[in-house]
């Protein structure tokens, strides 16, 4: 079995989870368990003390719109759709003010979702690209001597390990 998804980042969230949960976690992934977890993350992400008034501010009318590029995104990342069309380092140039804090936040909140939703090598399929991602975008917005927070080095090295524990890699 490949190791859970690390969620160390995610104490402090659970009070937030959805309740219910699906009753049990998705295996496999097809667009409608995309467009679960889209709507699951971004529902929470909403909510959030912190990251909440930053995207509620960004995407004040615009939030079906986003929801569905969203879908789109992790479909061709996950899936393979090839439905994604866009600049996704340039979306995020607006958000130079923001620290690496928020895209812990934004991480831990990713990862607890998927734990909520996925079986462990499901939700691997989604966090390896989001961490990859989350420290690209970082170092193009806050330049490239930028250090990632301890927490997300951490996630970054227990995703290695997860990828390295899978069985048939
Ligand atoms: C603190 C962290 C983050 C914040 C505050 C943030 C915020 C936003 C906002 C407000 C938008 C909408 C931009 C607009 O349409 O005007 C956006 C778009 C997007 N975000 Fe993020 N984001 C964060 C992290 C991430 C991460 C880690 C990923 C990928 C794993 C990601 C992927 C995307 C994508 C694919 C889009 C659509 C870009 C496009 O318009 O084509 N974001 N983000």
């Amino acid at each position: 079995m490949p190791a859970r998804v690390p969620i160390e980042m995610s104490t402090q969230t659970s009070r937030q989870r959805p309740d219910p949960w699906p009753a049990t976690r998705l295996a496999e992934i097809d667009e409608d368990a995309v467009r679960l977890l889209v709507h699951t993350f971004y529902g929470r992400i909403r909510d959030d003390d912190m990251l909440g008034p930053v995207f509620r501010q960004a995407l004040e009318g615009r939030w079906d719109i986003h929801l569905e590029k969203m879908v789109a995104f992790w479909s061709s990342i996950v899936l393979g759709a090839k439905r994604y069309r866009g600049n996704v380092t340039q979306a995020h140039q607006p958000f130079g003010h923001l620290s690496g804090e928020h895209f812990s936040r934004w991480l831990a909140l990713f990862f607890d979702t998927l734990d909520g939703l996925f079986e462990p090598q499901a939700a691997f399929a989604f966090a390896e690209p989001a961490i990859r991602i989350a420290e690209s975008l970082q170092l193009n917005l806050f330049g490239w001597e930028y250090a990632l927070p301890p927490a997300q080095r951490a996630l970054l090295d227990s995703v290695k390990q997860a990828r390295h524990a899978r069985p048939h890699e």
